[in-house]
């Protein structure tokens, strides 16, 4: 059902709670396509999926599509996916190696790997014509700004707008800490990301990404199942990693409330800092060795020590480090959304690491998963239950009256408090609200 909303971002957005209207307005949901996506800086790709000169991947970014493209010079470069004469797109598939010219399909314009029109067939025929003055006589057109922050490739569709270290700020340290888990600070993308579309607005997988509250309830079937079985066992036998994944979903609430987390500006957070579900993870002895070496006592003891349960980079993906995996969450319309679950390996590191992510993002991300489900069933109740009568508000008072503690530009608080969510609000509103700057 479409539902306009008399709103604006400001008026939806509270200090303590959200407007239904954040998550079921068509017109809002335009206005967060048009501007807030546009404003923001976005995760494209891992330098990892196109090594060599000439490789893309292609994606849909808030209803645009957009090319990333390897240079000659290996820098990478971002495209909208059109071609400069009538629009088609340059690829459709998801990735693939263009050689050392992109062409396309239609009517054969060619393309240097950095978007200057190369070739038009039957050029004679163009001979003074308008074409020259015309943006379809300047080849591809690039987004307004790209940043490669240790291999993770992030966009900002906006010529003008905020920096992408101002952007991120702190938040970044939790991608730093991914890589640093390879004794040569490289991750490489690895297997197929696992997709699932779930018929909620995205916002809503962002905010539970960040709620300790829930597991308790919403996964009591799967933690307790995990529980008995592995109680079974014989004592010798050793903990498959399945088992040590699972069996954290069965904490009761004394564990969820001792968790804290992390609140930067722009919507960013780290969930359980000093401790996790992850941080009981065992490590091989040369491996630790080899982190050691590689970046000496402490900053390998830093590493391994500061697993989050997740760390937010808003609006676009949630990263684990210690299972070194990632999530990336994409509006898809007002209550559809897609969320890709990838896999990293860390260059140097032992197949155990390997193993960890690829079981984690199956045991718990993937659609036939024994703990996702749980989530999405819940996701799209609430889609559904929004649209009653009565009260147009989402409650997030679950601390808001607790003082927080602000060092620098990161709020200390619980991990229970509902500041992690408000914080994602606040910066949805403030982007939501920015006048899109006009092109230079
Ligand atoms: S649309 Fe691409 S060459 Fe015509
Ligand atoms: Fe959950």
């Amino acid at each position: 059902m479409s539902h306009r909303s008399p709103h604006t971002p400001s008026t939806l957005v509270e200090a303590d709670r959200v407007h239904r209207d954040a998550y079921l307005s068509e017109a809002v949901f335009e206005q967060e396509q048009r501007r807030f996506f546009a404003a923001t800086w976005n995760f494209v790709a891992h330098a990892s999926q196109i090594p060599h000169p000439g490789d893309y991947v292609t994606l849909d970014l808030a209803g645009r599509p957009l090319l990333v493209v390897r240079q000659s010079d290996q820098s990478i470069q971002v495209f909208y996916n059109r071609c400069a004469h009538k629009g088609s797109k340059l690829y459709t598939n998801e990735r693939g190696n263009a050689g050392r010219v992109l062409q396309c399909a239609y009517h054969a314009w060619s393309y240097r790997l950095d978007g200057k029109l190369m070739g038009i067939p039957l050029r004679q025929e163009y001979a003074e014509s308008r074409l020259s003055e015309c943006p379809s006589g300047q080849g591809l057109t690039r987004v307004g700004a790209t940043s490669v922050y240790r291999d993770f490739v992030f966009v900002r569709l906006d010529e003008q707008g905020i920096g992408f270290e101002d952007y991120f700020g702190a938040s970044l340290q939790w991608l730093d800490n991914m890589a640093d888990r390879s004794p040569v600070g490289k991750l490489e993308v690895f297997g197929g990301g696992i997709r699932n579309v779930i018929r909620c607005n995205w916002k809503m997988y962002f905010e539970n990404i960040n709620d300790t509250v829930h597991p308790v309830s919403t996964h009591e079937s799967a933690g307790k199942a995990a529980k008995a079985i592995w109680g079974q066992q014989a004592e010798s036998m050793p903990m498959p990693i399945s088992v040590e994944q699972m069996l954290p979903f069965a904490s009761g609430y004394d564990f969820f409330t001792q968790l804290d987390a992390e609140v930067y500006p722009n919507g960013h957070s780290a969930l359980a800092v000093k401790f996790s579900t992850h941080t009981g993870y065992a490590y091989p002895q040369d491996y630790l060795d080899a982190l050691t070496q590689a970046h000496g006592e402490d900053r390998a003891q830093n590493v391994l020590s500061r697993a989050p349960q997740n760390s937010v980079l808003f609006p676009s993906i949630a990263v684990k480090g210690a299972p070194l995996v990632m999530r990336v969450i994409r509006p898809l319309s007002v209550d559809r959304m897609l969320i890709e679950a990838w896999c990293f390996r860390a260059v140097g590191a032992p197949d155990l690491l390997h193993e960890r992510a690829m079981t984690y993002n199956r045991l718990v991300f993937s659609p036939m998963s024994i703990v996702a489900h749980d989530d999405i069933h819940l996701f799209e109740s609430v889609q559904q239950g929004l649209m009653a009568d009565g009260n147009e508000w989402v409650s997030l008072h679950r601390g808001a009256t607790r003082q927080a503690e602000m060092v620098n530009d990161t709020t200390h608080c619980k991990g229970t408090s509902e500041l992690l969510m408000r914080n994602q609000f606040q910066a949805w509103a403030k982007f939501m609200a920015e006048e899109t700057p006009e092109a230079t």
